[in-house]
């Protein structure tokens, strides 16, 4: 028995890196996933390699700050109903708090946490009227409650889907929507490459984070481990945490 067996889960932001970590995970464990990405991602790749190794997989091509409902819909088309949504979907880039322009700084702020939102609300329309609980799980960061220079824009918004998740969790868990969080620290995807340097192979990095063990684990995570605790806490094994945040940071945010 897998631990989603019969469950319908949308993964935002899947298409490569923590979702689709996430997406092979949970349909190893027995979900059908619908993969939502923006157009010109690899989604459709990733759902053909989750059903060519015998998964239950679809790809919808959808932005989450206007294509919420649509994916929504589109998973409830294909797959009968919703049970877990994970809000995944997210983008970075320096951006100085003076010079950058306020556009720019609304694009981050739009993905991360209306982003969010939208899809949460979506999500949340559906598992009310199925009226049988639900899971939803913000991929958040260490970002959402600590400081960083260059990075007003995404930190403040991955706080605010931090307050988002404890908001929901209140409001919804008469109806048995459990809803948590997952702030990842340093993760070896795409996002770490930043003008074309992967952050984590700098010769700073690895002296700072790695040799003088600035993160405890002196490496940073595998997309596949922030997976394992966004399965925890999309599955029925989680039933009396909402409203938090678990930090997978390999001990960053614990030292200093
Ligand atoms: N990589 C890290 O070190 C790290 C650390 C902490 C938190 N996170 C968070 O984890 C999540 C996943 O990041 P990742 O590292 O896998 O990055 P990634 O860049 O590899 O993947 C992000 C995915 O989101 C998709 N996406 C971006 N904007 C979208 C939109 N508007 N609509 C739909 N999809 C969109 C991208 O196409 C991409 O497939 C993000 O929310 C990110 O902020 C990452």
């Amino acid at each position: 028995m897998g631990e989603l067996n019969g469950k319908v889960a949308l993964v935002t932001g899947a298409a490569r890196g923590i979702g689709r970590a996430t997406a092979e995970l949970f349909v190893r464990e027995g979900a059908a996933v619908m993969i939502a990405d923006l157009p010109g991602s690899d989604g459709a790749a990733t759902a053909a390699t989750l059903r060519a190794a015998g998964g239950q997989a679809a790809f919808v091509a959808a932005d989450v700050t206007q294509d919420a409902d649509a994916m929504v819909a589109a998973t409830v088309a294909h797959f009968g109903r919703l049970d877990i949504l994970v809000n995944n979907a997210g983008i970075f880039y320096p951006a100085d708090a003076l010079a950058t322009p306020f556009t720019e700084w609304q694009r981050a702020v739009d993905v991360i946490f209306y982003g969010a939102l939208h899809c949460s609300r979506a999500a949340g329309q559906v598992m009310v009227a199925q009226g049988q609980g639900g899971r939803i799980v913000n991929v958040s960061s260490v970002n959402g409650f600590l400081g960083a220079a260059q990075s007003s824009h995404y930190n403040t918004a991955k706080g605010a889907v931090d307050q988002l998740t404890r908001c929901l969790a209140v409001e919804w868990a008469p109806h048995r929507i459990l809803v948590n969080g997952v702030a990842p620290g340093f993760v070896e995807t795409a996002m770490a490459v930043v003008d074309g340097v992967n952050e984590h192979e700098t010769p700073d990095f690895q002296a700072f984070y790695v040799q003088r063990r600035r993160i405890p684990l002196a490496r940073p995570a595998q997309p596949e481990e922030i997976a394992a605790a966004v399965l925890f806490l999309a599955s029925d094994r989680c039933t009396y945490i909402t409203g938090h945040t678990i930090v997978v940071d390999g001990g960053l945010s614990v030292t200093f």
